[in-house]
């Protein structure tokens, strides 16, 4: 069976990373996750106090992020993948509140997606066969990519999954807090200048407004059956 590249670009809180562990851990592929990797970026720079200002100083960070070292460690006891940003695991920082709010910002900047970018590439060179999610993905990161996913709902459905999410994990936040954040990452995400989230003419939508993640599976599992 020949192994492929996967990508699954789309919305926030569209459910990508949902369908790629699934496919991932079906066909035995390496998952990246390249949203997190946007995430590690910013946790850095909150770490290194860029935001401290109010005009912060993106002149300030990019000389510093060569010192940015991430790491991706799978982890048999808890069944999920760690990752280390200059030996601290930070899986759990990277979704916070703080994160979230100046990723955007952050996912602008050249130089990071620069850098992001060839590291994605990079871990596709050691292991074909990956499922990688994100926003450019399947236009930018990996054009050639045998199957690409674009994955969209409607906005009240990705904002009441969230919030969903957000309140099993015990945050205290409103659906129309929810709501409007996620309109706001929406335009951020699409109106960006470098690589902005865009349908590319060549990948198949997913619209999961009225589809359960098992039919969405489904789905994914024959038309990858097509292209292997
Ligand atoms: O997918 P996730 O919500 O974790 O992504 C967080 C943020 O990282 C997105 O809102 C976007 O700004 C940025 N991102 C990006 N390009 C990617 C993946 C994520 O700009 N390929």
């Amino acid at each position: 069976n020949q192994k492929i590249i996967i990508a699954i670009d789309g919305y926030s809180s569209s459910g990508k990373s949902t369908l790629a562990k699934a496919i991932s851990k079906k066909l035995k592929y390496k998952y990246i996750d390249s949203g997190a990797m946007y995430r590690s970026v910013t946790l850095f720079a909150i770490q290194n106090k860029i935001f401290n200002s109010d005009l912060w100083n993106i002149q300030n960070f990019i000389p510093i992020l060569k010192e940015i070292n991430l790491k991706f460690k799978w982890n048999k006891k808890y069944n999920q993948t760690d990752i280390f940003l200059n030996k601290e695991n930070i899986l759990y920082k990277i979704r916070s509140e703080q994160v979230e709010d100046k990723v955007n910002f952050i996912s602008q900047i050249p130089e990071v997606r620069e850098k992001l970018t060839l590291m994605q590439r990079n871990m596709a060179e050691e292991k074909k066969g990956i499922v990688v999610d994100g926003r450019d993905i399947g236009n930018y990161v990996f054009p050639k990519s045998e199957l690409k996913i674009f994955m969209k709902g409607s906005i009240e459905i990705r904002s009441y999954r969230r919030y969903k999410d957000l309140k099993k994990r015990g945050k205290k936040i409103s659906y129309e807090e929810v709501k409007k954040n996620l309109i706001y990452r929406d335009i951020m995400d699409t109106s960006r200048n470098i690589s902005p989230l865009k349908k590319s003419i060549d990948s198949i939508e997913i619209d999961n407004t009225f589809l359960s993640v098992e039919k969405q599976l489904n789905l994914i599992f024959k038309l990858i059956n097509k292209k292997k």
